[in-house]
């Protein structure tokens, strides 16, 4: 899905920017140029943005526990 139409920037690319070390909304701003001309996107951007990182940390916690359950 497109969060960014001005710079042509989908949800995938942002997670992705996180993925490669991204790790804050102004990071990926930086990087990708999302909400840098109209800024309609900034709040969408932010959302996903947040999304990602809470995934990132909790996937990081809960990966040792699902090993162990699944053990
Ligand atoms: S839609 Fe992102 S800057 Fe315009």
């Amino acid at each position: 899905m497109y969060v960014c139409l001005c710079q042509g920037v989908t949800d995938g690319q942002i997670r992705d920017a996180i993925y490669e070390g991204c790790c804050s909304y102004r990071d990926v701003r930086e990087t990708l140029g999302v909400a840098s001309q109209c800024g309609k996107c900034a709040c969408l951007a932010k959302q996903v943005v947040r999304d990602t990182l809470s995934e990132v940390h909790n996937g990081q916690r809960t990966a040792g526990f699902a090993e162990f359950v699944a053990a």
